[in-house]
């Protein structure tokens, strides 16, 4: 039976709305994903044009006789539209494709933000390297934080990428194209992004069982407001404010945590796991699969296993339920 017009319609307007969202490239929020999103649209016209015309050529050979003066159209036609056409259709959108290539790969200026992310599995170790101080011999703190990045509007940065443990890929569809991630090798990409808002990166490279898990958080913020967070991210953690959080920091250091885990002030021992000394002011926990609040982090802290499949942290369902919502309380602190 043949489609009616309303479902129809609704099936055009799912797969439309599969355009929309935080992760979308058609949707471009920077330059690299403008150039490409236009491409995109070329390369679909493009198609359509020769779709059109071989489905006009099909109808047209279904009419029209085999047999006499009719014979001499039918081989310009098929000369003309099956091959003259598309040659000059494809080397076209070739010739207009083919310079975005230097223009996506180019460095950008030496003064330019550089962010070094290193690929995990199954989540992102996100570095701002540490500045000189104005004024004074010190140097600004390195900062480090995970699945989560924060960008100035309308500047370039340069991401330096690498794995370090397979291959992974770097994907922010709403501002550029995506990079390979490689283990002992450094690959580089420049985004350049033109609004602000929340958009979300994702891995493009199947890397074991929590791939699609693995994903993150690009905040694109106003130069002032950057500054001003990066400035907050650089401070180490500060002490809890009540005795629920004092007892989960207590729980905290006594449980093995900071066997894997630095908070900056608190404890500096080990780089295997993510940075915890802000993750209360991350947008979410677990590479953007869960809202970053006291419920969902003790639920981390509990079933991790559960939620992310083949993680490498313990899960910590021995400790009563109390403790773990004193931990949960103590890490929503570290703002
Ligand atoms: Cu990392 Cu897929």
């Amino acid at each position: 039976m043949p489609l009616r017009l309303p479902p129809l319609a609704g099936l055009l307007a799912l797969w439309l709305a599969g355009c929309d969202g935080p992760q979308s490239a058609l949707q471009p929020a920077g330059q690299g994903a403008e150039r490409i999103a236009n491409v995109f649209w070329w390369m679909l016209g493009g198609a359509a044009c020769v779709w059109l015309i071989m489905i006009g050529l099909a109808i047209q050979s279904i009419r029209t006789s085999a047999e006499g003066p009719a014979i001499r159209r039918t081989r310009l036609l098929i000369i003309g539209g099956g091959t003259l056409l598309p040659t000059i259709v494809l080397t076209t959108l070739l010739l207009y494709s083919l310079p975005l290539l230097p223009e996506l790969l180019a460095r950008p200026p030496e003064d330019a933000l550089r962010i070094d992310v290193h690929g995990k599995m199954w989540w992102w170790r996100v570095s701002y390297p540490g500045e000189d101080h104005p004024g004074s011999d010190d140097e600004l703190e390195a900062v480090e934080l995970a699945n989560e990045i924060r960008l100035p509007v309308g500047e370039p940065v340069e991401f330096r990428l690498t794995s370090d443990d397979v291959i992974h890929a770097f994907w922010i569809p709403s501002l550029g194209g995506k990079v390979d991630m490689f283990p002992g090798r450094q690959t580089r990409l420049t985004l350049h992004p033109t609004k602000t808002g929340t958009f979300r990166g994702a891995c493009a490279e199947y890397c074991g069982d929590s791939h699609a898990l693995m994903n993150f958080d690009v905040i694109v913020m106003a130069r002032d407001e950057f500054n001003e967070w990066l400035a907050k991210q650089r401070a180490p953690a500060r002490s809890p404010s009540t005795e629920n959080a004092r007892r989960g920091q207590q729980l905290f250091l006594q449980s093995g945590c900071p066997a894997c885990h630095t908070v900056r002030g608190m404890a500096e021992r080990s780089r295997i796991a993510p940075d915890l000394t802000h993750v209360g002011s991350r947008q979410t926990i677990g590479a953007s699969i869960l809202a970053n609040d006291e419920g969902q982090f003790a639920h981390w802290i509990a079933n991790v296993d559960d939620i992310k499949p083949g993680v490498r942290m313990p899960h910590f369902k021995m400790l009563p339920d109390d403790d773990i919502a004193a931990i949960a309380a103590f890490l929503e602190e570290l703002q």
